[in-house]
């Protein structure tokens, strides 16, 4: 097995799951160092020695912040691109090289016009060639990379189909660089960049698998929760070629680099007890005994000594048995997450709630990174906050614009032209409510391929959604004077996976909690791949916490964490649960059809898709499912929520 580093290695009981050597970063931006760090050794090595070296590059989110350190050996440490070849994985079939989207673009914008590589030894595929000429042109492009003397370091990202490059399930072992169909979820998760999926080309040429498997080194990264699972299936299940990256198995110079969220699902961090010895922690033995009710379908009350030894929990016994004083104790601590007053029930006994009965009625601050995260996560909470007398404020981090489909923006401007017609209506800028539609809509039928929208267009799309957050609110029968929209700059100016939040982000997000002075603050986003919308918010919010920390209000302030559109936490990470009777959890489902923006402009697309409000209605109701079936009492659904100590979310 590969050792990382000098004295680093693997410990045998890792192995044991783990195929392929996995290191699990503090964070994508310390996995990124390492990965730059090594390319820039081997970089200096070659050169020294006078030969070239050959990079296989890969685009997407990921590689990002690699890109980025490598930018800056070049700019502050001097280090020199001249003898670099490089070979990238992919490129979208059908779009140009100028595309704003195109694989060319994002790699000149993000490494190539920062450094000092030769145009002629880049080489990324064209989306361009004649469909007669593909074949040619795939076996040429593989015969350029063996003339080159081979991948020396081939850096990859992972989908959520476990593809590797763009080689989808399906793809073989021995596959050269060839034209594919893109899988319909990859697809969907380029919908964004594409400003809708209609705009996603359905093919695209990528270097085979049996390409890839060629070069020397292999470093594949992922960050994020969404790949957690696909991280899991490649490194602990059996190569298939159902899940392309799971064939990077036996090569012979293969590691993972990977952040902290993308490791959940490892079986060394999801059931550590089975891997080796464990320090027995309350939160480990909670997360132990629900695991155990879970694989033996049993309320914990009914879990015996014998289910704890035939499943690998004889030492759990050992620590912290009978099998009775256990199941009471996790038991317990279970039934305290429930609660219906989750901003605190005033003059009631808290020693078991999770939140403090005083100081009673709460300031809370719900923190949405895009208009419609609020009510779809915790509707039902806001909805209970607010009617116990909590002061609630919700608050939109970002405007939410790029993700509005243009048949809406436009729904909204004839709209407008004809308010005018009927009601005679004018702006008082010169430009008549009609016209200022007319002018918009024009500007969004001569848009071409991807164009970013004008000025006028993006806030139009921020008022669509604006709106839909307000309708949202008053089905909650929240009163919209307490929705604030920040509309934070790193938004405005970016485009997906191009975020780079600055210090106007924190102050706007700074002056907020000064005004606020929140008792609890809800947010989202700490789980999220860091490039992402939310993932952003998340930093941004972070270091708004780390400016006031020093404040008195902070002392007073808990910080409580949902878990994302579509999620929810597992049950042992659980500090408080919210049930909803099936009245508010129907209300609640009103509220998110409000969301118009956000349906899928492909309803049809898959028997498995499923629209947010479906996956919320879902998601909440198999939530209370599993409470009760580790014997909770049975609930129609539950929201849920964790703890995050104030010092533990500034030392992340
Ligand atoms: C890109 C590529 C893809 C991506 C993968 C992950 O050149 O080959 O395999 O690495 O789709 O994308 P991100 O990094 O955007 O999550």
């Amino acid at each position: 097995m590969l050792k990382w580093q000098k004295g680093e290695s693997m410990s045998r009981e890792e192995e044991q799951f783990e195929k392929i050597p996995t290191k699990v970063c503090r964070d994508s931006e310390e996995a990124a160092k390492i990965v730059a760090s090594e390319i820039e050794a081997l970089i200096q090595e070659r050169s020294k020695a006078g030969r070239n070296v050959v990079l296989g590059l890969a685009t997407g989110s990921t590689p990002v912040p690699v890109y980025r350190e490598l930018v800056r050996f070049h700019r502050e440490e001097g280090l020199s691109f001249r003898n670099v070849i490089t070979f990238n994985l992919d490129e979208y079939y059908g779009l140009t090289d100028e595309h704003p989207e195109s694989y060319h673009q994002f790699m000149w914008e993000r490494l190539f016009q920062h450094v000092d590589i030769p145009k002629d030894q880049v080489h990324v595929p064209s989306g361009t060639v004649e469909r007669s000429k593909v074949y040619e042109y795939c076996a040429s492009y593989d015969q350029a990379i063996e003339d080159a003397g081979g991948l020396d370091y081939q850096i990859l990202g992972i989908g959520r189909t476990g593809h590797i490059g763009f080689n989808e399930p399906g793809s073989t072992r021995d596959s050269g660089t060839r034209l594919v169909t893109l899988d319909a979820l990859t697809r969907l998760d380029a919908a964004r960049d594409f400003l809708g999926e209609a705009n996603v080309p359905l093919y695209a040429i990528t270097m085979g698998v049996g390409t890839i498997l060629k070069a020397r080194k292999l470093v594949l990264m992922a960050w994020g929760q969404s790949k957690a699972s696909v991280v899991r299936d490649a490194v602990e299940g059996k190569p298939n070629k159902n899940l392309p990256a799971s064939m990077l198995q036996g090569h012979s110079d293969v590691r993972f680099f990977i952040d902290p969220t993308a490791s959940e699902e490892l079986i060394r961090f999801r059931l550590p007890w089975l891997v080796g010895p464990v320090d027995w922690m309350s939160k480990l033995i909670r997360k132990a005994v629900l695991w155990l009710s879970d694989t033996v379908s049993k309320p914990i009350l009914k879990l015996q000594e014998s289910d704890y030894n035939e499943n690998g929990l004889g030492e759990l016994l050992i620590h912290s048995g009978p099998a009775y004083d256990l199941n009471i104790a996790v038991f317990n601590q279970t039934q305290h997450t429930i609660t219906g007053w989750p901003g605190g029930k005033p003059n009631a006994d808290d020693s078991h709630r999770p939140e403090r009965a005083k100081p009673f009625p709460k300031r809370v601050l719900v923190l949405g990174s895009e208009p419609h995260e609020d009510i779809l996560c915790m509707g039902g909470t806001v909805h209970r906050l607010s009617h116990q007398g909590s002061s609630v404020r919700l608050a939109y981090m970002t405007s939410g614009n790029l993700a509005v489909p243009d048949n809406l923006a436009k729904q909204t401007l004839a709209l407008m032209a004809e308010l005018e017609e009927e009601m005679d209506l004018k702006t008082g800028e010169g430009l008549s409510l009609g016209q200022l539609a007319g002018v918009i809509l024009k500007s969004i039928e001569d848009k071409k391929d991807s164009d970013q929208d004008t000025e006028s267009t993006c806030r139009i799309k921020s008022l669509v959604r604006r709106n839909e957050a307000r309708d949202a609110a008053r089905t909650l029968k929240i009163g919209s004077k307490s929705q604030t929209f920040l509309d934070l700059p790193f938004y405005e100016k970016g485009r997906y996976r191009n975020f780079s939040p600055d210090d106007a982000d924190v102050t706007s997000l700074v002056d907020l909690l000064e005004a606020e002075k929140p008792h609890q603050v809800y947010i989202s986003g700490g789980l999220a791949d860091p490039g992402s919308v939310s993932g952003v918010c998340y930093r941004v919010f972070v270091a708004a916490m780390e400016r006031v920390k020093d404040q008195a209000w902070t002392d007073d302030c808990r910080v409580w964490s949902y878990r994302g559109v579509g999620q929810e936490w597992p049950l042992h990470e659980i500090d408080m649960a919210v049930p909803l009777s099936p009245g508010e959890l129907a209300s609640k489902i009103e509220a998110s059809f409000q969301y118009r923006s956000q349906r899928s402009q492909f309803p049809f697309r898959a028997a498995s898709h499923r629209e947010i409000w479906q996956q919320t209605d879902e998601i909440n109701r198999s939530t209370a499912e599993k409470y009760d079936a580790v014997g909770m009492a049975e609930y129609e659904a539950i929201e849920s929520f964790k703890e995050i100590e104030l010092e533990a979310l500034l030392q992340a």
